[in-house]
């Protein structure tokens, strides 16, 4: 395509996510084509191509054009390259080919237990269920500039611990009581977006344990208010998938949850983490 043309940028909800048309994503994209699909990520927080239809080589050379990508335990057998892996609950002799099978996950941000949680993630489609399953984003900026300002001021100074088991339910939070070998780490409650310098929430359902130097009680209180908060419907997009889906999201500034699906049915998706970067705290 013309490297001059501006590309077709169509908001997806009120709340967050834009959908880019007129992209091949098989085709090698010029620096121009890809500027405007990062600026177009920065803005929007969650982007979406669709009716893509990408090899595990071609989606790596995308994912590789926003950074160099994590690498860790999604490696599978499946996989040919590191950073990439399948979500699925496709079985082979009764045990999932994939990561993360079966059904709904609550809220969280990818890796947030790591001291460089990764930036960003993206799915591709590959066999979608007719039926649920969904991608559900909360906008963790709009999250943080809604609160009152006495909690904006109270919160800025705290930090919280984040831990996640996933040999655990992913319907259950990640507590304090979990294997001492799992992975976690405290992050400040608000962190700064590094490229568009705007605040944005830093705790979720999922991954969020306990306020650190709060006694449980308070802990407990000022955190659920604050999962309340970001789960509202006015910071929500929830993407029904299709077949042929590009999907892409910034872990800096969203939480992202799966709904419940038919087990029975079969869901496959082609993942890319990209690496993770330092947190910078608000
Ligand atoms: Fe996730």
């Amino acid at each position: 395509m013309n490297t001059t043309t501006a590309l077709e940028v169509r908001r997806l909800s009120p709340a967050l996510g834009a959908e880019i048309r007129g992209v091949d994503l098989r085709e090698a994209l010029s620096d121009a084509v890809f500027e405007q699909i990062l600026k177009a990520w920065h803005a929007h927080q969650v982007i979406l191509l669709r009716d893509q239809d990408l090899s595990e080589d071609q989606q790596w050379a995308f994912g590789t054009r926003f950074g160099p990508l994590a690498g860790g335990h999604n490696r599978q057998l499946e996989a040919s390259r590191e950073g990439i892996a399948y979500v699925s609950n496709v079985r082979k002799d009764g045990k999932p080919i994939g990561i993360l099978p079966d059904g709904e996950m609550q809220f969280h941000s990818d890796q947030s237990y790591r001291e460089q949680p990764s930036q960003g993630s993206m799915l591709h489609a590959i066999t979608v269920p007719g039926a649920g399953g969904n991608t559900v984003f909360a906008d963790c900026y709009a999250a943080y500039e809604t609160l009152p300002a006495e909690v904006q001021r109270r919160i800025l100074g705290l930090q919280a611990l984040h831990v996640y088991d996933y040999s655990l339910n992913p319907t259950q939070r990640g507590g304090r009581d979990v294997a001492a070998d799992v992975p976690r780490h405290v992050q400040p409650m608000v962190r700064v977006h590094p490229v568009t310098r705007r605040k944005a929430l830093y705790v979720s359902r999922l991954m969020t344990a306990h306020v650190v130097g709060l006694p449980d009680a308070e802990s407990e209180a000022l955190l659920s208010m604050l999962f309340d908060h970001v789960e509202q419907p006015r910071f929500i997009y929830s993407h029904a998938w299709r077949k042929g889906d590009v999907l892409m999201w910034d872990n800096r500034c969203v939480l992202h949850a799966r709904t419940d699906f038919d087990p029975r049915e079969t869901r496959l998706m082609r993942r890319i983490t990209l690496k993770g970067e330092p947190v910078l705290a608000a």
